[in-house]
């Protein structure tokens, strides 16, 4: 016989501050403006001083998580962290948890290489194979007890080449979400902050603990 599955007790985040365990300016701001109309006080980890731990799961929820509870535990606050990729279906989801590594050269991140390299790995499934994909984007929301829970948004959508639009990062040239005809990077940044991956986790995000 199977056992029950006990869903987790979900914790609500009182308003207060939040450690957003990213270096990334960006990231943070845009979290930031997200939480603030809830009460919550965003704060880097780069002004704390915290360090980049080294993300070494092999799936998002595993990333997200020893990220979440690194900040959490070193800065004595609840912390929110995030680990997103593209998964492609001919390539057994491919690059998924490795989708920056893809992009690694000894210069630094090369995008069109990275596009470049999935292209041609679906290339070699043939010319009939599914060009199906989907972004996952899981945030990991801790408390510095080692409560933990994390939230997983997707973006189903198809595989392009050659990679269109301007706008945007990453792989955003090479996917067109599903419903439409424009890639992520054609697209106005507010339309795509609306259906994306991150967008879908923290609309989770927000009606569970805010
Ligand atoms: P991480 O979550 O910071 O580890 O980054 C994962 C990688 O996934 C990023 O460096 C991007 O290349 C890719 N990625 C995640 N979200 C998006 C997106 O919305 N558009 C394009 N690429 C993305």
């Amino acid at each position: 016989m199977s056992e029950a599955v006990v869903p987790q007790a979900i914790r609500k985040l009182a308003p207060g501050k939040l450690v957003i365990a990213s270096h990334n300016a960006g990231k943070v701001r845009e979290i930031g403006a997200l939480l603030a109309e809830h009460g919550i006080e965003a704060i880097s980890a780069a002004d704390l001083d915290l360090p980049e731990p080294e993300e070494t799961g092999t799936t998002f929820v595993a990333n997200a998580e020893l990220k979440a509870l690194q900040a959490a535990d070193l800065s004595g606050l609840p912390a929110l962290a995030d680990d997103s990729g593209l998964c492609v279906e001919a390539l057994n989801g491919d690059p998924g948890v490795y989708t920056a590594n893809w992009a690694e050269t000894p210069n630094g991140r090369d995008w069109t290489l990275a596009m470049t390299k999935v292209e041609q790995a679906l290339a070699t499934k043939g010319p009939d194979a599914s060009r199906a994909a989907h972004f996952v984007c899981v945030l990991a929301l801790a408390w510095p007890d080692g409560h933990v829970q994390w939230f997983e948004g997707r973006a189903e959508g198809t595989m392009i080449w050659p990679p269109r639009g301007n706008v945007g990062f990453g792989y955003d040239p090479v996917f067109v979400p599903a419903g439409g005809d424009q890639s992520y990077a054609e697209m106005d940044p507010a339309q795509k902050h609306a259906i994306s991956h991150r967008a879908d986790a923290f609309a989770q995000l927000i009606a569970a603990v805010l």
